[in-house]
């Protein structure tokens, strides 16, 4: 099934819980949480207190996108807030397999991040652990970002290495997927889309995320 994750990245802050209800009017499944800390990447965003505040306003699966340094130490935190997806940018993990496991071992559904640069095959050996493989299709900091081109080819690896080794792994693709570019990665393998700047919008919010999720289901 094709989901669509929508980034709260992109809502209004002061009315978190309006826009979160508002874009799962408009089919959104999923609640996509960017993590920022100003090192991993040249921005800073929201953590923990966030998660436990929009927790109790959605019955939708909290997916917490980590691009942050040293993740394990703040991995229980986010499981007590009520996350339950974490994903790891591979590039910040020294340790990546001890890292899935805590984060399994903390009761969420397991994820690994490769930005643009990253080759697909840096994770082969962690496949069989994961929940999802999460595609950066731009390099991670904003939103608003024009998607790279390149990623098609790279979720396309992942589908085909998914087949090959017997896996079920799922395939989420995150930055600048919109319209013009949703049915690109859905033909390739990819079923779950994050979306921030092209579903909110005020007064548009729920229209854009029927709109993007009747592209990505045609
Ligand atoms: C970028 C974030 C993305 C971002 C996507 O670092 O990981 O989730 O919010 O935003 P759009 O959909 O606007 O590219
Ligand atoms: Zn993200």
């Amino acid at each position: 099934m094709i989901e669509l994750a929508f980034s709260i990245l992109a809502a209004d802050f002061a009315h978190l819980a309006d826009e979160i209800a508002t874009a799962e009017r408009g089919g959104g499944t999923i609640v996509h949480v960017d993590v920022m800390d100003g090192h991993f990447v040249p921005n800073i965003t929201f953590g923990p207190p966030v998660v436990k505040a929009i927790r109790p306003v959605t019955k939708l699966p909290l997916d917490c996108h980590l691009m942050i340094e040293d993740p394990d130490a703040f991995i229980p935190d986010f499981a007590k807030a009520g996350a339950d997806m974490i994903s790891v940018q591979i590039e910040a993990c020294r340790h990546l397999n001890r890292t899935l496991q805590h984060i399994t071992d903390n009761g969420m559904l397991a994820g690994v991040v490769l930005n643009p640069a990253t080759p697909i095959e840096m994770l082969v050996e962690v496949l069989p652990m994961v929940h999802h493989v999460l595609v950066m299709s731009v390099n991670p900091g904003f939103g608003g970002q024009k998607f790279l081109p390149r990623s098609v080819a790279r979720i396309a690896h992942l589908a085909r290495l998914r087949t090959e080794m017997g896996l079920n792994y799922r395939i989420e693709v995150d930055g600048g997927v919109a319209d013009d570019t949703v049915a690109s990665v859905v033909q390739a393998g990819a079923d779950m889309l994050v979306a921030g700047s092209a579903i909110f919008e005020p007064g548009k919010t729920e229209e854009n995320a029927k709109r993007f999720l009747e592209i990505a289901r045609a």
